[in-house]
């Protein structure tokens, strides 16, 4: 490294959405591996947890910055204080369910609020002279989903796979990564893209599939599980995720999408009744044991995508990354951790989450009075 590159790493990078499950934990990595300042801003939706960051709110090479991507004015003010190295976009509406139920919030930040941060990304860039110009990059942190579904035989999702969004979550990470591939294009702007499969471990909200399953389980309301429980999806656990981003960031190529996967295919029955396993073992006195007996199917979500798989040699061949974590190690981890952080779940699902919980699970066939 010559001492212009040692000076920029002095420049922090701006997060979006660090307080969210995934960014929480990129956070915590990336301040534990000593990698430079670090800007977070997040708008602190129901998604969006201070608890998630606790210990490095205190932190010299931490800061916290209370905003809207939606806010051009208040992400170009930051841009200009902050004078990041590098944008790691993660701030999104994430979850299938709630975009069905109200789609504007996601067409509004997945969509809107990637607009205005690429057009203030590009006007900070475009202002950016010598090394620091050199050094910029924008990465945008998306999905498999965009893929659409897959069927049992079909190989898995590639870089080159073409875009068929089924959910208004989908529609919306889908459009938002044609605007990023479109300001590399015709702008010039050095971003990357990475399309990663379901992730899980520690800060998961409890809306989704696994947190949700580990906190009925332990209080004995039922396992809601959406039709037949055969979908597949590829699991990833969390910090490999993030392992996978830094690697991005650091090795990847401007304008060139990265597949992130760990070659986890499990149907969500599978994965229900792993839980339910590891929630016999650790919580050996549970009066709900065994806790498969909790296993409730209820009417399908709508448009429900079979299967995903991701197919990750490109970041595996070409920047040297790979998934560290096997799902039973993963998945022992993250209910161990769940297990160890009741206070946390309380915390989150106190509130507004009830009214998701009965709005999302009080219609469904099979779960009289939703799952709580
Ligand atoms: P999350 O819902 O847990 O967190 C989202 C975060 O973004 C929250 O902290 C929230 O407060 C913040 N946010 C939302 N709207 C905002 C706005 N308008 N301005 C500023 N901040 C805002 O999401 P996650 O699961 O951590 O996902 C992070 C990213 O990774 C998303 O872009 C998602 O599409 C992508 N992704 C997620 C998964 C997964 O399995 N969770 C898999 C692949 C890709
Ligand atoms: P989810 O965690 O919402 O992630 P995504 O929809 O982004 O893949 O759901 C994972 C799978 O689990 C998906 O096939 C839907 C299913 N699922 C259930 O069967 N029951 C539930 O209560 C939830 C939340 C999800």
């Amino acid at each position: 490294m010559d001492s212009k590159q040692a000076n920029n790493v002095k420049a922090p990078i701006l997060v979006t959405g660090g307080a969210g499950f995934i960014g929480s934990n990129f956070v915590l990595e990336w301040i534990a591996a000593g990698k430079g300042p670090l800007v977070n801003l997040d708008k602190l939706t129901y998604a969006g947890n201070p608890e998630n960051l606790i210990s490095v709110a205190d932190n010299p090479a931490y800061t916290f910055a209370h905003g809207d991507i939606c806010d051009a004015e208040f992400v170009g003010k930051l841009l200009r204080e902050h004078r990041p190295r590098a944008v790691v976009h993660f701030a999104a509406e994430s979850h299938v369910d709630r975009s069905i139920h109200g789609p504007e919030a996601f067409l509004k930040t997945n969509i809107d609020g990637t607009f205005t941060l690429l057009k203030e990304a590009r006007a900070y860039y475009d202002g950016l002279e010598g090394e620091e110009k050199v050094q910029f990059r924008f990465l945008h942190v998306s999905t498999d989903e965009v893929y659409g579904t897959l069927e049992p035989n079909d190989p898995a999702f590639h870089e080159d796979t073409p875009y068929a969004p089924n959910s208004p979550y989908a529609a919306s990470k889908a459009a938002s990564d044609h605007l990023v591939r479109a300001w590399v294009h015709t702008y010039g702007l050095p971003a990357m893209i990475t399309n990663c499969s379901n992730n899980y471990g520690p800060h998961h909200f409890p809306e989704k599939l696994i947190p949700l399953m580990i906190a009925n389980a332990q209080k004995g309301k039922p396992l809601p599980v959406y039709g037949d429980g055969q979908q597949v999806r590829d699991w990833l656990y969390v910090v490999d995720h993030c392992k996978a981003i830094m690697t991005v960031l650091e090795k990847g190529k401007p304008g060139e999408t990265y597949n992130v996967g760990g070659g986890n295919q499990r149907t969500n029955l599978q994965v229900v009744n792993t839980l339910c396993a590891l929630l016999d073992e650790l919580v050996p006195d549970s009066p709900y044991k065994p806790h498969a007996q909790l296993i409730k199917y209820v009417a399908d979500r709508p448009g429900h995508d079979r299967r995903y798989a991701i197919d990750a040699r490109k970041i595996e061949s070409e920047l040297g990354w790979k998934a560290e974590e096997s799902f039973e190690t993963g998945l022992r981890k993250t209910v161990e951790w769940y297990l160890a952080n009741k206070d946390w779940v309380e915390h989150v699902t106190s509130g507004a989450y009830q009214q998701w919980v009965d709005k999302n699970y009080g219609s469904r066939e099979g779960v009289a009075g939703g799952a709580r």
